[in-house]
């Protein structure tokens, strides 16, 4: 069987770019804060890492493993932690690092989670929103950029475990 073709969506470059205005914005509003980022992985590992490395600001780093209860492709809301933050977060400012807003259903449940532990504040750093298929309306702080309804992957994005490794973003098409 033939390889599936990769489109590009949004280069290498164009990525680049957008994420140094992101981390510009946040090193901006976060000066004197308790900066706390929040990987949720595994998507967002490349986001978060390119993104971290652009804040000129003194920032912890946490991981969040979470595993989504999906009907196929879409994800249910309903959200199990696989791997919890190696510290408390009270008192701290936590910025939530997603590669994807999809449905929102994942993101309103870890706001929700991470409400409980008392932080200072709460806010969502996405690279992607996908509108169209928007089920709860969740807060995106920070965003880089706004998408279609395609099925898209790379820079951390995956289709059935590939592509997470490519420098772009991109849309699987036929083979
Ligand atoms: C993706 C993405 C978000 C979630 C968004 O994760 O990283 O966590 O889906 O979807 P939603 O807005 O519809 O809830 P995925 O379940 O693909 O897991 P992965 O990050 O491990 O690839």
């Amino acid at each position: 069987m033939a390889e599936p073709t990769v489109t590009t969506l949004l280069s290498a470059e164009q990525i680049t770019e957008r994420v140094r205005e992101l981390a510009k914005a946040i090193s901006r509003d976060y000066v004197e804060r308790k900066l706390v980022l929040v990987c949720v992985l595994k998507g967002s590992f490349v986001f978060a890492a390119d993104l971290a490395r652009s804040i000129n600001i003194p920032v912890r780093i946490e991981f969040l493993g979470v595993r989504s209860y999906g009907e196929g492709t879409s994800s249910s809301g309903v959200v199990q932690i696989t791997h919890d933050l190696s510290r408390p977060i009270a008192g701290e400012d936590i910025l939530v690092i997603e590669d994807i807003v999809d449905t929102g259903l994942t993101i309103a449940h870890l706001l929700e989670l991470l409400g409980t532990r008392k932080p200072s504040s709460v806010k969502v750093c996405a690279l992607l929103h996908k509108p169209a298929r928007s089920r709860v309306e969740v807060p995106i702080d920070y965003l880089g950029f706004t998408i279609e309804d395609k099925f898209v992957v790379g820079y951390g994005l995956d289709w059935a475990e590939r592509y997470r490794n490519l420098p772009f973003i991109g849309v699987v098409g036929p083979s």
